[in-house]
């Protein structure tokens, strides 16, 4: 039975972590989401548009001025419910603070309905993410209301070993299952959504429990998760070696966010 009756935007920009992205829209598809995709042009050098078609059974958009796509980057923002980049290269969150809209993705972003819920999930070599350009723009997208995901430590395909790679599928389809949740999209768990999007202090021993269990389970996980309340993963204060440099415009809760 579909559990999430949401619309989701899905853009991949060009990291190799693309095929992990596979398994979260693949899961998301399963549970009932309406999932679109958009990439970058570079991001088609990492994955093809037919996995993509064949996962979402929609068409990949990319061009802003290609025929079909003509003020599509308007509609989709109007069609979904939340929307993901993931993976998120450097050179995307970099764009998107400083308000550039040269492409379709970063072009979307301008358009974006700031009361729908945006994630960005970054993937990136380790000095990439520590860079000051980096930092800063996770920290003005925060600002903005953007959910930030942290990363993982460990193997990088460069042969680092650091933070910056992407999330594993499943705490990636987590947040967004508990964004969907504090929308009231979610049709599982969906009392107490008010009040949902203040995170709870993390705790790190539940937090490795949670990521102990695999995507197969995701199912599961996240009806579980549902019952237990809003998901801190903590993941951010993990891998930020500084906490993200949030201007003090950044606010606690959609509704102030709303408001500011
Ligand atoms: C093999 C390979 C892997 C890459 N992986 C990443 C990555 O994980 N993260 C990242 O920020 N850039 C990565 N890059 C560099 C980006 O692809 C490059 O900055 C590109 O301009 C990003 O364009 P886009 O953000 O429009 O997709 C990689 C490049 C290559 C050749």
């Amino acid at each position: 039975m579909s559990k999430y009756k949401a619309n989701v935007l899905f853009q991949l920009t060009g990291s190799i972590a693309c095929y992990k992205a596979c398994n979260v829209i693949s899961k998301l598809v399963q549970e009932g989401c309406d999932v679109k995709t958009v990439v970058s042009e570079n991001a088609l050098k990492f994955i093809g548009k037919s996995t993509l078609e064949g996962l979402t059974h929609h068409a990949v958009y990319m061009d802003t001025f290609e025929d079909r796509s003509a003020l599509e980057h308007i509609a989709l923002t109007k069609w979904m419910d939340l929307a993901i980049i993931c993976p998120a290269t450097a050179n995307i969150l970099n764009k998107l603070a400083a308000g550039i809209g040269d492409d379709f993705i970063s072009t979307t972003f301008l358009a974006w309905d700031l009361k729908k819920p945006y994630l960005v999930a970054p993937a990136m070599n380790q000095n990439m993410y520590a860079h000051p350009a980096t930092r800063r723009s996770l920290g003005v997208l925060e600002g903005w209301g953007v959910k930030v995901l942290g990363t993982g430590r460990g193997y990088q395909a460069c042969g680092d070993n650091g933070s910056g790679r992407l999330l594993e599928p499943e705490e990636i389809y987590i947040e967004i299952v508990n964004s969907l949740r504090r929308t009231g999209l979610s049709t599982v768990g969906a009392a107490g959504v008010e009040g949902a999007g203040l995170a709870k202090p993390s705790d790190d021993r539940a937090l490795r429990k949670r990521r102990g269990r695999r995507m197969s389970d995701g199912h599961g996980v996240a009806e579980r998760v549902l019952r237990s309340g809003p998901l801190d993963t903590g993941s951010q204060e993990k891998d930020f070696a500084n906490p993200v440099p949030v201007s003090s415009a950044r606010v606690h809760n959609r509704k102030e966010e709303i408001k500011a």
